[in-house]
């Protein structure tokens, strides 16, 4: 009895030090996504809206260190487009037989193009805050996706009294509410090819979406295996139960 109400003690404990961490700093919404729970699946059209403005807006600064062109696959692209969206960019190769090192278009197997020679590159024309790379931001900051979002559309002006120090921007969801980040995407920053209207919102979600994707790539293959080993259990279970019965009828 003792050492059960230890255990229950145990847990409330528990239980009250998750929600204190759950509640430190500020709340970030759920958003809706289509690939959460047990039966998720990528929204493909929000995948390539989604890598549309990480290539036109975010990698101007961002890299993407993990992502090869033909990760594209899992966003729906097929071998002629990605190597289509592959040549779009220089990879530098070599040495050739002078020695030297070239550029030539990139291939599918090619990593992204990294927007700085290097990070010191980087901080000097961002005010010498470090764009952090985002191939796997998505599981690297709490609340992943849904705080890329919040992050995004969490510009706002500072509370009165709160002086902003040069350079910096006012979010209402960055730890310390001060960013080097200006809010990089404004009402139809981009033009989306399906004719979807590019507002700050839906950029915002495409492109978590195209993050969330990068840091989880096997999301699918994993959920796929998960209904099959739960369809396996249920048929596994069914057949033990129908010979348990049969063993135990002649006991009767
Ligand atoms: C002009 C350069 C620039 C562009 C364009 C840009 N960012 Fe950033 N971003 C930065 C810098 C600099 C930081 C680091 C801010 C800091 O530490 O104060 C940052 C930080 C971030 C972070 C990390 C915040 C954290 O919690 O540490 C995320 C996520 C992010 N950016 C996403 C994006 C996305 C998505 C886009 C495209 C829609 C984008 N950024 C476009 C410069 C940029």
């Amino acid at each position: 009895m003792r050492s059960f109400r230890f255990l229950l003690a145990g847990v409330g404990l528990a239980l009250s030090l998750g929600t204190a961490a759950a509640s430190e700093g500020p709340e970030i919404p759920h958003q809706h996504w289509s690939h959460d729970g047990f039966f998720g699946t990528f929204d493909r059209a929000a995948l390539q809206r989604g890598y549309q403005v990480y290539k036109e807006v975010c990698s101007a600064c961002h890299s993407m260190k993990q992502m090869r062109f033909r990760n594209l696959e899992g966003i729906g692209l097929d071998e002629a487009q990605i190597k289509a969206v592959a040549a779009e960019f220089e990879t530098t190769d070599g040495p050739n037989d002078d020695g030297e090192m070239f550029q030539r278009p990139s291939r599918p197997s090619d990593r992204f193009r990294m927007p700085f020679a290097n990070d010191n590159a980087a901080r000097a024309v961002n005010g010498g805050a470090l764009p952090p790379d985002l191939s796997l931001i998505a599981k690297n900051r709490k609340g992943g996706e849904n705080y890329v979002v919040a992050l995004l559309t969490g510009y706002a002006d500072p509370p009165e009294g709160v002086t902003v120090p040069e350079g910096m921007h006012y979010n209402k969801v960055f730890p310390g509410h001060m960013i080097a980040m200006n809010q990089p995407i404004q009402d139809d920053a981009v033009t989306y090819a399906d004719g979807t209207k590019a507002t700050v919102d839906q950029m915002a979600h495409d492109v978590a979406t195209f993050l969330a994707y990068a840091a989880s790539p096997h999301l699918e293959a994993r959920n796929a295996l998960g209904v099959k080993v739960m369809l396996f259990l249920f048929v596994l279970a069914g057949l033990l139960y129908a010979a348990k019965r049969k063993i135990w009828k002649g006991l009767h």
